[in-house]
C-alpha cells in the first residue's frame, strides 16, 4: 500500500471545507488508491464546528482516510503536509472597504505562509482558494521565500469548468467532449474566458468551438459575462456562494497537477507569471497549463488576437492594482 499523503484544508469548518473533505477522503483529489491524512485548520470561533466535521469523517468510515488532525493551531495544521488547500480567509462584509478586507487577508496569508514554510513537507504543493485568490497566493509566496514559486498556485479551475459547462449546454454535447477553454488573469469579474483554441470531440473528429457555435456575437458577449458573473448568479440563487463546484474544481486542480493532464488537453491554473504572453512577471495570473510529473508548464505559442489582448491586459491591470493595494496593507 502507498504511503499516505497529508492534505491540509484551511477554513475546513466552512462551506467549501465541508464539501471538499469527503471528496479528498474518497480519493477524488489524489486517486482511488492513494491513502490520505487530513489536516483541518479553522479559527477558535469555529473550533466546535470543526470538531463536528471530524466526528462525521470518522462516522463515514472512509477506507482511504488514515488519520484526521483537526486544530486551530496553524503550526500543528501545517506539520509535514504535502498538499495545502487554503480555503480559510476573511470574507468581505457589508459596508467594508476593499482595503480593510485586503488588510485582514494579507495578515492571515503572511502568517500561514511562514507556518507552511517552516513546517510543511519541502515539496508541498499549495492551492489558494480564498479570495482574493490570486493576491492571497502572491502574499503567501512573498512570505514563504523558501517554497519554490512553482509550488504556489491559485484556483481558477472553477471558472475553467464553468466555461466548459456553458459551451456544453449551448451545443448540447457532454461537458467531457469540450476541452481547452482558457481562463486568463484574475479570479474576479475581469477574468477573460477565451474559447479561441477550444475544441469539441464530435463523431467526425475534433472541431473548433468557434466553428460549431457559429455565433460570434454570443461567444464575444454573453458567454464571457455569464462565466465572469457565475459566482454572483450562484449567490443570488443559493443565498450562499458556490461550494460544491468550488470543492470539486479544487480537487480537479490538484489531481491534474499531481497526476498530470491528458495528452492534448490543458487546464487553467493561477500561477506565477514568467512573462509569458506579455504578462508582467511576478503576478499570480491564470494561464493555460499542462502538467506532467507533478509540474505545470504554461502552454506556449497560442495566437492572441486584438480582442483577447485587450481583455488579457485589463485583467492583468487589475492584478497589478491588487498587488499594490496588498503591499500598502503590509504597512
Ligand atoms: P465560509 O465562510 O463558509 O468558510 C470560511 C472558513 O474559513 C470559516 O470556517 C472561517 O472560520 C475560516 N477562517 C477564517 N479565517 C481563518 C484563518 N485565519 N485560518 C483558518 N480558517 C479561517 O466560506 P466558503 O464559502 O467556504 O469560501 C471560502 C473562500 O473561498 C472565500 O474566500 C470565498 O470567496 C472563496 N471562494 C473562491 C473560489 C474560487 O474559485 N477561487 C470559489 C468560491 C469561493
Amino acid at each position: 500500500e502507498k504511503e499516505p499523503i497529508r492534505v491540509l484544508v484551511t477554513g475546513a469548518a466552512g462551506q467549501i471545507g465541508y464539501a471538499i473533505v469527503p471528496m479528498i477522503a474518497r480519493g477524488v483529489m489524489l486517486g482511488p488508491d492513494q491513502p490520505v491524512i487530513l489536516h483541518m485548520l479553522d479559527i477558535e470561533p469555529a473550533a466546535e464546528a470543526l470538531n463536528g466535521v471530524k466526528m462525521e469523517l470518522i462516522d463515514a468510515a472512509f477506507p482511504l482516510l488514515k488519520g484526521v488532525v483537526a486544530t486551530t493551531d496553524v503550526v500543528e495544521a501545517c506539520k509535514e503536509v504535502n498538499v495545502a488547500v487554503m480555503v480559510g480567509g476573511f470574507p468581505r462584509k457589508e459596508g467594508m472597504e476593499r482595503k480593510d478586507v485586503m488588510t485582514k487577508n494579507v495578515s492571515i496569508y503572511k502568517k500561514q505562509a511562514s507556518a507552511l514554510e517552516q513546517h510543511a513537507a519541502p515539496d508541498c504543493k499549495v492551492l489558494v482558494v480564498a479570495n482574493p485568490a490570486n493576491t492571497n497566493a502572491l502574499i503567501l509566496k512573498e512570505f514563504a521565500p523558501s517554497i519554490p514559486e512553482k509550488n504556489i498556485t491559485c484556483l481558477t479551475r472553477l471558472d475553467h469548468n464553468r466555461a466548459l459547462g456553458q459551451i456544453s449546454e449551448r451545443l448540447n454535447v457532454h461537458v467531457s467532449d469540450v476541452k481547452n477553454v482558457i481562463i486568463w488573469g484574475n479570479h474576479s469579474s475581469t477574468q477573460y474566458p477565451d474559447v479561441n483554441h477550444a475544441k469539441v470531440t464530435t463523431s467526425s473528429g475534433e472541431k473548433p468551438v468557434r466553428e460549431l457555435v457559429a455565433d460570434d456575437q454570443w461567444l464575444n458577449t454573453e458567454f464571457i459575462t455569464t462565466v465572469q458573473q457565475r459566482g454572483a448568479a450562484i449567490i443570488k440563487a443559493r443565498k450562499l456562494s458556490s461550494a460544491l463546484s468550488a470543492a470539486s474544481s479544487a480537487c480537479d486542480h490538484i489531481r491534474n497537477w499531481v497526476l498530470g493532464t491528458p495528452k492534448g488537453t490543458w487546464v487553467s491554473m493561477g500561477v506565477y507569471s514568467d512573462g509569458s504572453y506579455g504578462i508582467e512577471r511576478g503576478l499570480i495570473y491564470s494561464f493555460p497549463v499542462t502538467c506532467e510529473k507533478g509540474e505545470w508548464s504554461i502552454v506556449q505559442g497560442l495566437k492572441i488576437d486584438e480582442f483577447s489582448r485587450a481583455k488579457m491586459d485589463a485583467t492583468a491591470k487589475e492584478l497589478i492594482e491588487e498587488k499594490a493595494l496588498a503591499y500598502s496593507c503590509l504597512g
